[in-house]
Parts: structure tokens; sequence; C-alpha cells
């Protein structure tokens, strides 16, 4: 059921990108979207709960577009038993090579097409973002939405959007941080949106512009769940325990601290598995964390997003269901309006993928309402 519920909205997501994606959407979706300064770490973060290396990185603003990152578990297990770190270690004891068949990207535009090989799924999402940004830096509100289907994943959609950046580089306008900042307020400003603030442990929370952004539209925290990253780069004798016991800037979901690769990892190719191992055992030792290990690293963060999210949307499932009988009226009107010529028009595309929607959507909600009531 869990997992039936993620897939829909997924799909109506699809659905939804040539109306303009997130921002423009109709319809507000559950998603978890992805704010922070540049280099905070959300791309690492990010690879990290995949399992992968396919996302851009390097120094400086290599996230130009919004990447809407579907994730789905593709074996039929139930969710409930899934631990990232678990799945993991299954996999390292069958001896199954990085490149396996049963993990694969898609992408929207690129239809029919199954990407088993990341580094082409990276060389995609760059060459996708060049097309409508240009090469020399410039950003787009324009989502590229990937779905990634592997056994090592929890289904969970995630956005990453670009850096918050203060300095124009390259082709930027002089305006970057305000556009970069109206793009993500755009998809954290909605009430749907789950805000995922990544933060450098190695910086003070208190001047985050992530946090910042995140609470002129969250207030009250309830929304937000942060992130620490580098944890590895602290002072000797310092730590995030303040942090995490809410003492300082409280979030209802609280904070997570994470380890990912530095850039020395990466150059040494560092695998993301081993980083993980490294993570637990470092959380593990660590004289401030051993008692809490539980509740760090990227493994519990998978989970508790996974969990956040199918929260959220159990919560919204009446409003998105009259927000998405009204859009249906809305084309189905418009198209009357507009005659018979105009069929294969994009709208009317939408007009079907929604009206599928509808149908599968209604099952599942038909389902959850036996469930709420046995
Ligand atoms: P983004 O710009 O927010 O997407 O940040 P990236 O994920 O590209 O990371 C920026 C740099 O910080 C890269 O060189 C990463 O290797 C490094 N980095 C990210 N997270 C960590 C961490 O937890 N520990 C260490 N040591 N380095 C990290
Ligand atoms: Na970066
Ligand atoms: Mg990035």
């Amino acid at each position: 059921m869990d997992e039936a519920l993620i897939a829909t909205i997924n799909k109506l997501q699809d659905a939804l990108a040539p109306l303009g994606g997130g921002s423009q959407s109709p319809i507000d979706l559950p998603q978890i979207t992805v704010v922070g300064s540049q280099s905070s770490g959300k791309s690492s973060v990010l690879e990290n709960i995949v399992g992968r290396d396919f996302l851009p990185r390097g120094t400086g603003i290599v996230t130009r577009r919004p990447l809407v990152l579907q994730l789905i578990n593709k074996r039929g297990k139930k969710e409930t038993s899934d631990d990232l770190l678990e799945l993991q270690n299954e996999d390292s004891k069958k001896g199954q090579s990085e490149d396996n068949v049963n993990e694969w990207g898609e992408f929207l535009h690129v239809p029919g097409k199954k990407f088993y090989n990341f580094d082409e799924i990276r060389q995609e999402i760059v060459a996708e973002t060049d097309k409508t940004t240009g090469k020399n830096a410039g950003i787009s509100s324009v989502p590229i939405n990937l779905r990634i289907y592997s056994p090592h994943v929890l289904t969970l959609t995630l956005v990453d959007l670009p850096g918050l950046t203060k300095v124009p580089v390259g082709d930027q306008p002089v305006d970057i941080e305000k556009q970069i900042k109206d793009m993500l307020l755009k998809y954290i400003s909605k009430p749907n949106a789950i805000i995922l603030s990544v933060n450098a442990a190695n910086t003070d929370l208190a001047n985050s512009d992530g946090l910042k952004l995140a609470r002129e539209v969250d207030p009250e925290g309830t929304r937000t769940i942060g992130v620490l990253t580098k944890v590895d780069l602290m002072d000797q004798g310092t730590d995030v325990i303040d942090i995490l016991a809410g003492r300082v800037i409280p979030l209802r979901y609280g904070y997570i601290p994470v380890i990912n690769r530095g850039q020395k990892d990466i150059e040494g190719k560092k695998t993301i598995r081993l980083a993980l191992e490294d993570e637990r055992k470092y959380f593990e030792n660590h004289s401030s964390y051993s008692s809490k290990a539980h509740y760090c690293g990227t493994p519990y963060l998978a989970k508790k997003l996974n969990s956040i999210l199918l929260h959220h949307i159990r919560q919204t499932l009446p409003d998105i269901k009259n927000k998405i009988e009204m859009t249906l009226k809305k084309y189905q009107a418009e198209l009357v309006n507009l005659g018979p010529e105009t069929m294969d028009s994009p709208n009317s595309i939408v007009l079907s993928m929604i009206t599928d929607f509808t149908k599968e959507y209604n099952g599942i909600l038909d389902g959850e309402a036996k469930e709420l009531s046995s």
C-alpha cells in the first residue's frame, strides 16, 4: 500500500511536468525539497541516499536546474523491514557488481530509454541542464525529471535545487542571489513541501542561509527536517549534540547528522558503500554519538524521509483529490472550447494522464479508507 501510494504520486508528477513542473503545477504534491548553501553537501547527501554516484558535482554552481528525483524500490518485499545498510550489506555478500541490471535510471525527456550506466545519467543531466541554461553557469527553473529504479533505495521523491549563492559568476545575472532564492521559495513555500535543510556542521547553524529561508516559509519548523553534514570536519572536542537536542534551532522532525565523502575521497574513488560503512563506524565509536548512533547517519535519514513523506501524503490526500478533480474539469472545459482538432495537443495528453491517474488514485484512496476503518 505504501509503495502504491508513492508510485501514484510519482505518476501524477510526470503527468504535470509538461505544465511547468513543480513551481507552476496546479496541484501541490508532497515531495521532499533539498535546500542549503552551495557546497553544504546537498548532492553528496542525495547520492548517499541512492547509493550510487550519478550527480554532476564539483566546486561552484553545479546544480543549475531543479532535479525531480523519484526513487523507486523495485523489489516486492515489504518496505517496513527495509534498512538501507542492510540491503547493501546483503547485496555485497552476494558479490553483485556495481553495474547491476536491476538498477537503472529513466528520464522523462528521453522516453523509453533505460540508463544502466550511472556515468551516463550524470552526462545526461549535464547535457540537459546546458540545453536550457547555456554552458556558463546560468540557471533555469524548468525541472529535469529522473526516476531511479533500484532494490537498494526506499521509495521517495526528492527535489534537488541550486544552492544559495551570493556572488554572480559566468553568465549569471547580477541578481543571481535573488533568482535562486525566488526559485527555492517557489518550491518550499507550498504547504506540501517537506524541506530538507542541509547545513555543514562546521559552520554556524544560526548563519545558515538554507535554514533562514526554510524558516521564512515554515516559521514553526513543522515541515522542515535538518541534516548536518561534515560532522567529521568539526573542531576536535566539539559536536552537534546541542543541535540534536533542539537547544539551538528546534525543528519538529529534528536533525540528523551524516558524514559524506570528502573531496579527497571522491578523487580517490572511494565507493559509497565503503563511505556508508565508515559513517556507521564513526557514529558508533564517537563518545558523543555512540549512545544514539542508531539515530545518526544516512540509512536512518533515508528511513525517516520515507516515513515523513508517507505521513504527509496520507494527511493531504483529501485536498489533493479535490484539486485533481478541479484541474480535470478545467482541462475538459478548455478542450471542449478548443474543438476536436486539438485532441493531440499537450493539454489533451495531460488530460488523459490525469484521467488515468484519477482512476488509479481513487482505487488507492478506497484501499486507504478500508485500512483505516479496519
Ligand atoms: P552541494 O554544492 O551542496 O551539492 O555540495 P557537494 O555535495 O557537491 O559537496 C561539496 C564538497 O563538500 C565536496 O567536495 C564534498 O566532497 C564535500 N563534502 C560534502 N559532505 C561532506 C562531509 O560530510 N564530510 C566531508 N569531509 N566532506 C564533505
Ligand atoms: Na557544489
Ligand atoms: Mg550540488
